[in-house]
């Protein structure tokens, strides 16, 4: 074992459903008043909103800072929605499209919400796009950074709170290629994530000179022993590694490197989700040094995010992570969206969600795009101990 149990050690209890109906949050059991699609804002009821979050497999965690993140909005804003009470209905996207697809399918026919905010699965961002588009109901994609769903496959219901997957990694490229003092090999987990992270980062560091020593894609939530391929890394000469893992698999990959020696020989980076939050505490001393590519730290040093991070702290009693802030700017577009459609739906909302302007976020001002991705800075993150804790300490903005 270890991988789950490595992580599930240090995550906090999953708060029960009941505990979140307290104060401004109401979550409702099923069903709903009313029977428009576009859920009963428009008619001074309460506004649905479905939270589409892994509650099991590697992401967990990561869903449970979404969570957090969304919840900590709404308390901040009487737990409103565009001055309509907000209820909102959970769904476990697990870990990928077999069970974040019927999650949603649920969410929308059945709950009838408004919108669905989350997906932390670039494999379940895909799969849903058609679904949401033939509904006809916005999707406020919260992490997944599948490249096509604001390229290729753009749709007007389909909107990003998060990033592209490509354009993280790209971030990193020059710096590594100006940084490492030979080849770098390029590691991920098998799926359109990985592929994607390693491919935009690829392209922009080749771009700047680096040289790839070699290329390997491990299996998704199978792989519990790195060793045959950190074993390949160091026989492959490589003079650093770059690397996409989060959630469960990055404890493991980041803490195997280290017992293996790696860390003393080749330096480590990635995209910032290999050492975000309490994948970070988990590593502990394992990830010091680490260098990531990421549109967030909780070590920003700008008043808005120190004011985040301390009404974050006192509620939850941790840091935010990068995934607290999506779904906390995802509840914030939202905010702004159904203000100007007095609750409704469908696609009215969907146009609103282009028409709202800057977002206020902890990351820093943001905007959507023209593909409806946020436009956004990227910072170079290096984990250092901090009186023993460890942290993402900001070293310079990626251009
Ligand atoms: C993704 O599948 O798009 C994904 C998952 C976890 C992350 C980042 C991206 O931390």
């Amino acid at each position: 074992m270890g991988v789950l149990s490595a992580i599930a050690r240090t995550l906090r209890p999953a708060p029960a459903v009941a505990a979140l109906t307290a104060g401004a949050l109401a979550l409702s059991a099923c069903g709903g008043s009313s029977l428009d699609q576009s859920g009963g804002g428009e008619s001074g009821g309460p506004v649905k909103i479905g939270l589409l979050i892994p509650l099991s497999g590697v992401y967990a965690p990561l869903g449970q800072d979404m969570r957090d993140g969304f919840k900590l909005y709404l308390d901040q804003h009487g737990g409103k929605l565009g001055g309509s009470e907000a209820e909102v209905v959970e769904a476990d996207e697990g870990e990928g499209p077999q069970t974040g697809v019927p999650a949603a399918q649920k969410l929308v026919s059945q709950d009838r919400t408004t919108a669905v905010v989350g997906v932390v699965n670039s494999a379940t961002a895909l799969g849903l796009r058609d679904f949401f588009t033939e509904s006809k109901q916005p999707l406020l994609v919260a992490n997944a950074g599948a490249d096509a769903i604001t390229a290729g496959r753009k749709s007007d219901y389909v909107w990003r709170t998060s990033f592209a997957n490509g354009k993280v990694g790209a971030a990193l490229g020059p710096a590594v290629a100006k940084e490492a003092k030979g080849g770098v090999y390029l590691i991920a987990a098998d799926y359109a994530a990985g592929r994607e992270m390693v491919a935009g980062f690829r392209k922009a560091f080749e771009a700047a000179g680096g040289k790839v020593a070699g290329e390997k894609y491990t299996p998704f939530g199978k792989t519990q022993d790195y060793q045959p391929y950190l074993s390949a890394i160091r026989s492959s000469g490589a003079k650093a590694v770059y690397a996409f893992y989060a959630g469960a698999e990055a404890v493991s990959f980041v803490k195997q490197y280290k017992q293996f020696g790696l860390s003393d020989e080749i330096d480590l980076y990635g995209t910032g989700f290999l050492t975000e939050g309490d994948v970070l505490k988990a590593q502990g001393q394992a990830a010091v040094g680490t260098k990531t590519s990421l549109h967030y730290s909780a070590e920003l040093d700008t008043p808005r995010n120190k004011e985040f991070v301390a009404a974050y702290q006192k509620a939850f009693n941790e840091p935010p992570t990068v995934y607290s802030v999506q779904a906390y700017d995802a509840a914030a577009a939202l905010d702004k969206a159904l203000a100007k459609t007095k609750g409704a739906g469908g696609q009215k909302l969907a146009e609103a969600l282009g028409e709202v302007g800057p977002i206020d976020s902890p990351r820093g001002s943001w905007t959507f795009d023209t593909a409806h991705d946020a436009q956004q800075k990227y910072y170079l993150r290096e984990v250092r101990s901090s009186g023993g804790t460890m942290v993402n300490a900001v070293v310079s903005e990626l251009s």
